[in-house]
Formats: structure tokens, sequence, C-alpha cells
């Protein structure tokens, strides 16, 4: 029988859980993984540990705020120490990351990039040898004319299609969409990355490269932790 994604979620999100101390200024991820992390965080906090949160979305702001976690505003302090998030791939060896399913990537990244330490927390479907076809890429672009850049995408080869809600352009939180490019591998990330932020029209992609620090997988014979 297929193992419940949950549980190794739950077990991945408590063990990063188990590095936060007092003091600290955590980052909170975006998804459902990230969701178990700041239950943790919560149970965590009413039993007296003092730390302050940094939400990704707003989506994790209200889920946060709701179990009495305290947060700051993302800019509130210059550093983090800690973010904790989820992924929608991971590659082995390099721990470089597709992230942005959720559409919270640009957040997501901002507040990863400013801090010391970015804990990954996944289920073992999410591991690949390298990253590409798993799941789309989501590139964060302008509202402004976006058939252009969609065009733009599409003219390297990214198979780009806008991501919609209801039939409707899916609205991230910066007020931005997300095209998601259907790419069968990728063989040099860092490449990639810098064609497309060299785009006009692009905000961000989903390529986190060289942020992961460590990442925590929930197995279904239990927990693998790999370091960068
Ligand atoms: C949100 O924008 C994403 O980057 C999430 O971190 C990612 O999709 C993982 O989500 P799950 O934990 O729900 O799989």
């Amino acid at each position: 029988t297929a193992p419940d994604r949950s549980i190794l979620k739950r077990a991945a999100a408590v063990r990063a859980v188990g590095e936060v101390q007092d003091g600290m200024v955590i980052g909170l991820g975006t998804g459902s993984t990230s969701a178990f992390a700041i239950e943790e965080l919560s149970r965590r906090v009413a039993a007296g540990l003092k730390i302050v949160g940094v939400p990704t979305s707003e989506r994790t702001r209200l889920m946060a705020q709701q179990q009495g976690v305290p947060l700051l505003k993302p800019g509130d302090r210059p550093r983090l120490d800690l973010t904790i998030d989820g992924a929608d791939q991971v590659e082995r060896g390099s721990l470089d990351l597709v992230k942005g399913a959720g559409g919270a990537l640009l957040g997501e990244k901002i507040v990863a990039s400013a801090s010391d330490r970015m804990i990954v927390i996944v289920d073992d479907s999410k591991i690949v040898e390298r990253l590409g076809k798993a799941t789309p890429l989501p590139v964060e672009i302008v509202s402004f004319g976006w058939r252009y850049t969609v065009d733009r995408l599409t003219a390297l080869g990214l198979r780009p299609h806008l991501r919609l809600v209801d039939g409707k352009p899916f609205v991230s939180d910066a007020g931005n969409h997300i095209a998601d490019c259907h790419i069968d591998e990728i063989a040099d990330a860092a490449g990639l990355e810098a064609e497309l932020s060299s785009l006009v029209g692009v905000v961000e992609t989903g390529l986190f490269l060289g942020l992961a620090s460590t990442v925590i997988v929930g197995r279904p014979d239990g927990i693998e932790v790999m370091q960068r």
C-alpha cells in the first residue's frame, strides 16, 4: 500500500523544528509540509519557546497568526537565523530545488535568501536525480503584458503554461502571474536561472540554487538528513 505522505511530511517537519532554539528569527515556509512545521512550532511556543516567525506568504501569515506564533513582517530584521520550507523537487547531491507549486516562490526565495540557514522538509517522493520533469518549473512574471513574456519563454523552448485558477490567471501575493514551464531535464540549472532572470517581464524563478543547507526527508523507513 502507498505510504501516507502526510505522516512522512509531518515527521520531517517535526525533526526540522527540533533545530529551533530560543531567540531565533525563523522563516516560515508555505505549503502542506510547512503547515506541519508551523503546527509543531506553535506547540513549542505554547510550551515556552521564545522565537519570532517571518511568513513567506499571506496564507502562512494567517495560519501562523491563528496558531499563536509571534510574527515579524518580512524586512523587520536584517537577517533570519533559519528558514524551514518545503519543496517540489530536491536534486540529490546538489540540494538544488524547484519550488513554487503553491505560488509563493517570490516570498519564499526572498526570505530564504535572507536566512543564515535553510532547512528543506520533504517526503521521499520529492527527491530526484536531476531537476526537471517531475513537476513544472514555476516562473513568476509581471501581469503587465504577460503574453509577451510567455512568448519569450516559448521561444526558449520552455513550454510555458500560464497558471489559471477557475479559468482566470493566478495572482500571486505580489500581484504577479505564474508561467509553469514544462521542461524535460534541466541540464544546467545555473545557466537557465541566469537566462530567465535576464528576460524582461520575469520577476523570479522557482529554481532555488545553493540555498538549502540541509534537506530532511521523511521516508517510510525513517528520516534521512542530507547536508550540503
Ligand atoms: C509553495 O510555493 C511551494 O514552493 C511549496 O514549498 C512546495 O510546493 C511544497 O509544498 P508541499 O509541502 O505542499 O508539497
